[in-house]
């Protein structure tokens, strides 16, 4: 291949075939195109688009750039997979698998880093003392079998192209192309084996996808990688303008996703907690419909095995369940309501970068981070507050960092005198 000639074509808005997008790919992957070649190509694809059948191509390529796993012929299972596309407050993963893996299906997961204001679930596992993110896929099967979930790092050698190539979208705007997102995060799923995938697209200010029809569009993409891959795909819908549930922040997280296992967690993450789990179950080989896999759902956390499944996944990686264990920040700053009114929004990406600079997040790769550290808004949109009560609170290191975080997340409030109308976690569901 010539490599300018496809830039070129794709520039003019031509279409490639399916094969000349592997050779790209995989010649990219091998070192034997240049970045700055691959860039131009990723900004051509940017203004001119990818066709669905351009779309398949790279991520079939993606996936055979590197080795694949398939973990339900090892455990003789179908298995389910769940990924979110990012966002501010998320630590779904680590309350549903623990619910779904109580209801007798297996979650084994490769989750990411954070990079940014959307944090990653392997930083929050890693505020666990002990906590190991680096399983052989040995050692995940076996723990796969005992205990029915896994949460582990991506293997260097699952989709090597998508590492490569990401590192380079990220330092050459091209991350926000709607293909290249939909390949990417399709490529690591279906290496990974998962025969059903639960997908939690998150729409909003503190997300990739503003808006619900930027949303409803990369949803379709990643639906239609997964149908014509041969697997069973939903994409949940999820509002990401305010923060989801109410920490922000490693160690806080964890709590929150505990208190969540224990039946008092906030309840906008409870429900999109519940609703995952229930599509989830409605996927798996037990063959029972959403309503029964609610009701399974629900009934894992009000007996205790869900929270007991916690605390054997936790030990099975070498951490330490309990949380006194927890990492805390030594200074603690309330973030105050300066008049009466009712929350119209908390603004999600400004929670987020007030966490980032505190220490939660990392700004480039290399970075390291503050597992301690972060923020928990108790006020929640359509909450009513008195002048003075606790919006917010601070975690921080110390108190200079405490006082600019306080001012930010105060900025990110916005309070009026009516309530906005209501709205549900899950936006729509495609
Ligand atoms: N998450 C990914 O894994 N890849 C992207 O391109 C965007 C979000």
């Amino acid at each position: 291949i010539r490599p300018a000639e496809l830039i070129e074509r794709k520039r003019d808005g031509g279409e490639l075939s399916a094969g000349e997008v592997s050779e790209l790919i995989l010649a990219y992957a091998r070192d034997e195109v240049p970045d700055y070649q691959m860039a131009a190509w990723c900004m051509a694809a940017y203004f001119k688009g990818l066709s669905a059948a351009e779309t398949f191509a790279l991520t079939d390529a993606m996936i055979r750039s590197g080795e694949t796993l398939d973990l339900g012929a090892a455990l003789g299972r179908k298995v389910v997979d769940k990924h979110s596309t990012g966002g501010v407050g998320d630590k779904t993963s680590i309350a549903v698998g623990p619910i779904v893996a109580a209801c007798g299906v297996p979650l084994g997961k490769m989750s990411g880093r954070g990079l940014g204001h959307t944090g990653g679930t392997l930083d929050k596992l890693e505020s666990i003392p002990g906590f190991r993110v680096e399983l052989t896929t040995e050692e995940m099967i076996a723990q796969l079998r005992e205990v029915g979930m896994a949460i582990v790092g991506q293997s260097a050698d699952l989709v090597p192209a998508d590492k490569k190539l990401y590192a380079l979208r990220d330092v050459t705007a091209t991350v926000d192309v709607m293909p290249l997102i939909a390949s990417s995060i399709m490529s690591k799923k279906l290496a990974a084996g998962a025969d059903a995938i639960v997908l939690d697209v998150k729409v909003g200010d503190g997300a990739f996808m503003k808006t619900l029809d930027d949303a409803r569009a990369l949803a379709a993409q990643m639906l239609d990688l997964g149908h014509r891959a041969g697997k069973q795909v939903v994409c949940l819908l999820t509002d990401m303008d305010q923060p989801l549930g109410r920490a922000v922040g490693n160690a806080l997280e964890i709590r929150e996703a505990v208190d969540t296992l224990r039946g008092v967690g906030p309840g906008d993450f409870g429900e999109l907690v519940l609703d995952a789990c229930a599509r989830l179950l409605a996927f798996s080989d037990l063959g029972i419909d959403l309503a029964e896999g609610r009701r399974r759902a629900e009934q894992a956390l009000s007996d205790g095995s869900a929270l007991a499944v916690y605390e054997r996944w936790i030990r099975a990686q070498g951490g330490d369940p309990d949380l006194s264990a927890l990492p805390e920040a030594p200074v603690r700053m309330p973030v105050r309501a300066p008049r009466d009114g009712v929350v119209a929004g908390v603004r999600a990406l400004a929670v987020g970068i007030a966490a980032l600079e505190l220490g939660a997040g990392r700004r480039t790769k290399a970075d390291p981070i503050d597992h301690a550290v972060g923020v928990v808004c108790f006020a929640k949109r359509g909450d009513t507050v008195l002048a003075g009560d606790d919006l917010a609170e601070v975690h921080a290191r110390d108190e200079s960092a405490a006082g600019k975080a306080v001012s930010a997340v105060l900025a990110a409030y916005e309070l009026v005198d009516e309530a906005p109308p209501a709205r549900g976690i899950v936006l729509d569901v495609v």
